[in-house]
């Protein structure tokens, strides 16, 4: 469900698993182990939220993608839904929230403390009841839990102060009332991020550049999806002599940039644009000197 259908302050509305939300998850490629980190601690709270709840320190159900722009965060968010409904399967299906963090500008005044009050008390506990699991993302967080203490931006400082606060208590009911429910934020500014707002993350992961070795994997898999649709481009799919080449020459982009390296490469000569078959290594190299 997307559009103008969906309560104010929500971009869409899914239930999961569904196989047209395969393939986020498996197009990101990190480094070993944060997958695993990332799904496991979805899962512990999907699958036991109930049962946490009892411990001191009541965990909050909230994790944090923090990392500079283009390292994939979104995209991993995206993933992890899908991933974990899959495995939850069994025990029933799975609401997916996207909400957006920028329907509740702070010029708007007490309005948005209003409608962030709204969202968490009345439009995501409605969803959360409707099936037994349920992972909500804010994107780009910084938009939306500003940070108190740095807020200034010519915006009235007290309403960014009651904007955070009703984010914050909205987290917290929203954790005790439906405790099946993950919310996933992402950041490209940790640092704008309110501070009470990351200490309530049962996990902050930070997704770093890609290092030499990702690189060269992210290169490989672009040229192999590239491969599937021409044959020709197959030999620079094991070439990897060249992808340790271009992943010095890309050291410091990030995983968007990679990517869209391996499409300008396709765009060096006519002739390559016209059939990507006739694709070669110096394309490669020459779009990867010219940044
Ligand atoms: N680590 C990565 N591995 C593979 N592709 C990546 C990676 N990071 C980014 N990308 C590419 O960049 C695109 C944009 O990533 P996105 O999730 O929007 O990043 P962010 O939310 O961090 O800005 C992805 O869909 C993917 O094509
Ligand atoms: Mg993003």
């Amino acid at each position: 469900m997307t559009g103008a259908r969906l309560p104010q302050g929500l971009l869409s509305v899914h239930a999961l698993p569904a196989d047209h939300h395969d393939g986020p998850w498996d197009h990101i490629l990190v480094p070993d182990g944060i997958k695993e980190r990332l799904l496991s601690q979805a899962l512990l709270r999907l699958r036991h939220g109930r049962a946490l709840r009892n411990l001191p320190g009541m965990p909050h159900g909230l994790m944090v993608l923090a990392g500079p722009p283009g390292t994939g965060k979104t995209t991993l968010a995206r993933g992890l839904a899908q991933t974990a409904a899959r495995a939850l399967a069994p025990a029933g299906a799975t609401t997916y929230i996207e909400i957006d963090p920028h329907a509740f500008p702070s010029e708007m005044l007490g309005q948005s403390q209003r409608n962030i009050t709204t969202l968490f008390t009345d439009t995501l506990p409605e969803f959360a009841a409707r099936r037994p699991h349920t992972v909500v993302l804010i994107d780009e967080v910084e938009a939306f839990a500003v940070r108190r203490s740095a807020a200034s931006f010519g915006s009235n400082p007290v309403d960014v102060h009651r904007a955070t606060d009703a984010v914050l208590a909205g987290i917290d009911l929203l954790a005790g009332s439906h405790p099946r429910t993950v919310v996933l934020a992402t950041t490209n500014f940790p640092e704008a991020v309110d501070e009470a707002f990351l200490s309530r993350a049962d996990l902050v992961l930070n997704l770093d550049l890609p290092d030499e070795a990702t690189i060269a994997a992210i290169l490989r898999r672009t040229l192999a999806e590239l491969a599937g649709m021409w044959e020709g481009v197959r030999p620079l799919v094991c070439d990897d002599g060249l992808h340790r080449k271009l992943a010095v020459r890309c050291a410091g982009w990030d995983g968007r940039r990679i990517r869209k390296l391996v499409l300008a490469a396709l765009a060096q000569r006519r002739e390559v644009a016209l059939d990507p078959n006739l694709l070669e290594a110096a394309d490669l190299l020459t779009a990867a000197e010219a940044g």
